[in-house]
Protein backbone atom coordinates (compact mmCIF):
# COMPACT_ATOMS: atom_id res chain seq x y z
CA UNK A 1 0.00 0.00 0.00
CA UNK A 2 1.43 3.57 -0.84
CA UNK A 3 1.16 6.54 1.67
CA UNK A 4 -1.41 7.68 -0.31
CA UNK A 5 -4.09 5.01 -0.29
CA UNK A 6 -3.23 5.07 3.99
CA UNK A 7 -4.08 9.35 4.18
CA UNK A 8 -6.88 8.28 1.44
CA UNK A 9 -8.41 5.67 3.50
CA UNK A 10 -7.94 7.72 6.97
CA UNK A 11 -9.76 10.34 5.46
CA UNK A 12 -12.87 8.33 4.76
CA UNK A 13 -13.23 7.58 8.23
CA UNK A 14 -13.17 11.17 9.42
CA UNK A 15 -15.49 12.28 6.65
CA UNK A 16 -17.63 9.66 7.68
CA UNK A 17 -17.59 10.57 11.53
CA UNK A 18 -17.97 14.68 10.88
CA UNK A 19 -21.05 13.45 8.55
CA UNK A 20 -22.07 11.44 11.37
CA UNK A 21 -21.55 14.17 13.78
CA UNK A 22 -23.34 17.07 12.26
CA UNK A 23 -26.79 15.13 11.86
CA UNK A 24 -27.19 14.20 14.67
CA UNK A 25 -30.23 16.25 17.30
CA UNK A 26 -28.95 19.13 19.66
CA UNK A 27 -29.28 16.99 22.79
CA UNK A 28 -28.36 13.37 21.24
CA UNK A 29 -26.21 12.20 24.16
CA UNK A 30 -24.61 9.87 21.52
CA UNK A 31 -22.39 12.93 20.55
CA UNK A 32 -20.02 12.49 23.49
CA UNK A 33 -19.37 8.97 22.03
CA UNK A 34 -18.73 10.11 18.49
CA UNK A 35 -16.37 13.18 19.72
CA UNK A 36 -14.26 10.82 21.53
CA UNK A 37 -14.32 8.29 18.74
CA UNK A 38 -13.72 11.89 15.94
CA UNK A 39 -10.39 12.78 18.13
CA UNK A 40 -9.24 8.98 18.67
CA UNK A 41 -8.73 8.96 14.45
CA UNK A 42 -8.19 12.75 13.71
CA UNK A 43 -5.43 13.55 16.36
CA UNK A 44 -2.97 10.40 15.33
CA UNK A 45 -3.65 11.09 12.00
CA UNK A 46 -2.49 14.80 11.65
CA UNK A 47 0.37 13.93 13.90
CA UNK A 48 1.28 11.31 12.22
CA UNK A 49 0.53 13.08 8.31
CA UNK A 50 3.03 15.82 9.62
CA UNK A 51 6.11 13.94 11.13
CA UNK A 52 5.68 11.53 8.25
CA UNK A 53 4.02 12.90 5.03
CA UNK A 54 4.81 16.59 5.66
CA UNK A 55 8.00 16.53 7.20
CA UNK A 56 9.29 14.33 4.34
CA UNK A 57 7.93 16.74 1.42
CA UNK A 58 9.67 19.54 3.18
CA UNK A 59 13.05 17.74 2.77
CA UNK A 60 12.31 17.00 -1.18
CA UNK A 61 11.75 20.70 -1.49
CA UNK A 62 7.60 20.85 -2.21
CA UNK A 63 6.01 23.68 -2.31
CA UNK A 64 7.01 25.58 0.89
CA UNK A 65 3.28 27.05 1.13
CA UNK A 66 1.43 24.69 0.27
CA UNK A 67 2.95 22.96 3.32
CA UNK A 68 3.12 25.70 5.74
CA UNK A 69 -0.61 26.24 4.89
CA UNK A 70 -1.65 22.34 5.60
CA UNK A 71 0.49 22.59 8.36
CA UNK A 72 -1.49 25.97 10.09
CA UNK A 73 -4.80 24.32 8.93
CA UNK A 74 -3.89 21.56 10.89
CA UNK A 75 -3.90 23.69 13.97
CA UNK A 76 -6.96 25.20 12.97
CA UNK A 77 -8.70 21.89 12.90
CA UNK A 78 -7.36 20.55 16.05
CA UNK A 79 -8.42 23.88 17.84
CA UNK A 80 -12.32 23.40 16.38
CA UNK A 81 -11.92 20.24 17.73
CA UNK A 82 -10.71 20.97 20.68
CA UNK A 83 -13.48 23.62 21.42
CA UNK A 84 -16.28 20.92 20.09
CA UNK A 85 -14.66 18.81 23.03
CA UNK A 86 -14.62 21.77 25.58
CA UNK A 87 -18.62 22.64 24.42
CA UNK A 88 -19.56 19.22 24.82
CA UNK A 89 -18.31 19.10 28.52
CA UNK A 90 -20.10 22.47 29.47
CA UNK A 91 -22.88 21.33 27.44
CA UNK A 92 -22.96 23.92 25.58
CA UNK A 93 -24.37 24.27 21.67
CA UNK A 94 -21.93 22.12 19.77
CA UNK A 95 -23.61 22.27 16.66
CA UNK A 96 -22.31 25.32 14.83
CA UNK A 97 -18.80 24.46 15.25
CA UNK A 98 -19.27 20.83 14.42
CA UNK A 99 -20.42 22.08 11.31
CA UNK A 100 -17.63 24.39 10.49
CA UNK A 101 -15.20 21.78 11.51
CA UNK A 102 -16.34 19.43 9.10
CA UNK A 103 -16.32 22.13 6.24
CA UNK A 104 -12.73 23.22 7.33
CA UNK A 105 -11.74 19.12 7.10
CA UNK A 106 -13.33 18.80 4.13
CA UNK A 107 -11.89 21.53 2.56
CA UNK A 108 -8.29 20.27 3.93
CA UNK A 109 -8.53 16.93 3.17
CA UNK A 110 -9.39 17.99 -0.83
CA UNK A 111 -6.38 20.30 -0.79
CA UNK A 112 -4.23 17.39 0.31
CA UNK A 113 -5.63 14.80 -2.04
CA UNK A 114 -4.72 17.30 -4.65
CA UNK A 115 -2.21 19.67 -3.96
CA UNK A 116 -0.06 17.96 -1.94
CA UNK A 117 -0.51 14.31 -3.43
CA UNK A 118 0.73 16.01 -6.66
CA UNK A 119 3.62 17.44 -5.39
CA UNK A 120 4.58 14.16 -3.56
CA UNK A 121 3.67 11.82 -6.55
CA UNK A 122 6.41 13.96 -8.31
CA UNK A 123 9.10 13.72 -5.34
CA UNK A 124 8.56 10.00 -4.53
CA UNK A 125 9.43 6.52 -6.19
CA UNK A 126 6.36 3.81 -5.92
CA UNK A 127 9.02 1.78 -3.53
CA UNK A 128 9.60 5.38 -1.60
CA UNK A 129 5.36 5.73 -1.01
CA UNK A 130 5.28 2.06 0.09
CA UNK A 131 7.97 2.93 2.71
CA UNK A 132 6.58 6.29 3.94
CA UNK A 133 3.44 3.96 4.29
CA UNK A 134 5.04 1.50 6.82
CA UNK A 135 6.36 4.54 8.77
CA UNK A 136 2.60 6.52 9.21
CA UNK A 137 0.57 3.67 9.94
CA UNK A 138 3.68 2.72 12.63
CA UNK A 139 3.33 6.45 14.23
CA UNK A 140 -0.25 6.15 14.37
CA UNK A 141 -0.13 3.18 16.33
CA UNK A 142 2.30 4.37 18.37
CA UNK A 143 0.49 7.51 18.91
CA UNK A 144 -2.88 5.78 19.63
CA UNK A 145 -1.44 3.24 22.23
CA UNK A 146 1.34 5.30 23.87
CA UNK A 147 -1.10 7.85 24.14
CA UNK A 148 1.40 10.63 24.02
CA UNK A 149 -1.34 12.48 21.86
CA UNK A 150 -3.08 13.21 25.05
CA UNK A 151 -2.10 16.56 26.45
CA UNK A 152 -3.28 18.95 29.28
CA UNK A 153 -6.79 18.93 27.72
CA UNK A 154 -7.54 15.45 28.51
CA UNK A 155 -5.38 15.77 31.98
CA UNK A 156 -7.29 18.90 33.38
CA UNK A 157 -10.67 17.67 31.88
CA UNK A 158 -9.72 13.76 33.76
CA UNK A 159 -9.62 15.39 36.70
CA UNK A 160 -11.89 15.41 39.79
CA UNK A 161 -13.39 18.29 41.14
CA UNK A 162 -13.49 16.95 44.63
CA UNK A 163 -10.29 16.32 44.65
CA UNK A 164 -9.33 20.08 43.38
CA UNK A 165 -11.52 21.37 45.81
CA UNK A 166 -10.20 19.56 48.56
CA UNK A 167 -6.54 20.27 47.56
CA UNK A 168 -8.13 24.02 47.22
CA UNK A 169 -9.58 24.05 50.44
CA UNK A 170 -5.58 23.22 51.96
CA UNK A 171 -4.49 26.70 50.68
CA UNK A 172 -7.10 28.91 51.44
CA UNK A 173 -7.33 30.21 55.19
CA UNK A 174 -10.32 29.61 57.26
CA UNK A 175 -10.76 33.63 58.03
CA UNK A 176 -10.52 34.39 54.08
CA UNK A 177 -13.51 32.55 53.52
CA UNK A 178 -15.77 34.43 55.80
CA UNK A 179 -17.58 37.60 53.86
FE1 LIG B 1 -3.91 16.92 6.94
FE1 LIG C 1 -5.01 14.16 6.08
Amino acid sequence: MSIYHAIKSDHVKLKSLLNELVELEKDDEYRMTLVEDLGKHLIPHIRAEEAIFYNTLRGVNADKKLLFHAFQEHIEIEGLFRSLQVLDKFKLSWLPTAKKLQNLVFRHIQDEEFELFNEAQNAFTEDESQLLESSFQELKLKIEHDGIFKNSFEMVFNMLPPKISSKMANFVKKDELRP
